[in-house]
């Protein structure tokens, strides 16, 4: 492991979500496999509640099935996971998913899509508070099909933080979106993570996108953790600086080395 110290953070909080309580996760000698396959092996993980950790590796590797167990999607074959001490698939609101696809209810309204994401019925406040966050405060009564593919990802974090989650847990959430909107969500989201407070574990096939957000790296493989890289933020790191970018090289090697 190594860890890496960057300049301060350029953190532009814009009004959002109340302070929330991150979650702890912790995975014990967690195993899975599928028709005798191996996928993960006797792996060992602590998220620290508030924490911004990404997962990173070849496709294959079992990032989405690692996610999957952290979410209480699936049981691992051996092994425990538990989200604030208790088992993963009792986690409940205190938990909440990102997918590629933001998965929008195409009938209901953007305001509808977010009190989804409430157990307690619809909540005005708390809805247009959550589409004040992802700065889309003006398109509560639009229908899905007519908001851009950036925007309806932004529905689907809010939808994801309305109820101030202790976990979010994202699967490549920026995977399907150009260049661009992809810079401002990953802005977004490490804002919305450094002011609500909640525990954060991204998937991600971009290994750039991984240290712009996050505390801590690891680098997937052979069923386990192949290296892990701690990234220490004392304030605003500049994208494309050479520090990032031997950071990046060196996680780079880790998944090429696999
Ligand atoms: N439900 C399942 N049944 C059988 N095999 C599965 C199942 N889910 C995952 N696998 C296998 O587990 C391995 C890891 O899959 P996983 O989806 O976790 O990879 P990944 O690292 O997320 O890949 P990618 O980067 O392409 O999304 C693959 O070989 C896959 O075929
Ligand atoms: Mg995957």
């Amino acid at each position: 492991m190594q860890a890496v110290n960057l300049l301060p953070r350029d953190i532009d909080v814009p009004p959002m979500l109340r302070h929330g309580e991150g979650a702890a996760v912790k995975l014990s000698h967690v195993s899975r496999s599928f028709d005798g396959n191996r996928v993960l092996s006797g792996l060992d993980l602590t998220v620290r509640p508030g924490e911004f950790l990404s997962i990173v590796g070849k496709s294959g590797c079992g990032k989405s099935t690692l996610l999957r167990l952290i979410a209480g999607l699936d049981k691992p074959t051996s092994g425990t996971v538990t989200v604030d001490g208790k088992p993963a698939t009792q986690a409940g609101d205190r938990l909440r998913i990102m997918f590629q696809e933001p998965r929008l209810l195409p009938w209901a309204s953007v305001a509808e899509n977010v009190a989804v994401g409430l157990r307690g019925g619809p909540d005005p406040t708390s809805v247009a508070d959550a589409l004040a966050a992802v700065q889309l405060p003006d398109k509560a009564d639009f229908w899905p099909a007519q908001l851009s593919g950036g925007q309806r990802q932004r529905v689907a974090l809010a939808r994801a933080l309305v109820s101030h989650p202790g976990l979010l847990v994202l699967d490549e959430p920026l995977g399907a979106l150009d260049a661009l909107t992809r810079l401002t969500m990953q802005n977004l989201i490490r804002d919305m993570h450094a002011k609500a407070g909640f525990t954060a574990i991204l998937v991600t096939h971009d290994v750039a996108e991984a240290v712009a957000l996050s505390d801590r790296v690891i680098v997937l493989g052979q069923g386990g953790i192949l290296s892990e890289t701690q990234i220490l933020r004392v304030g605003p790191t500049t994208r494309g600086s050479a520090e990032l970018a031997a950071i990046e090289a060196e996680i780079l090697d880790a998944i090429f080395a696999a």
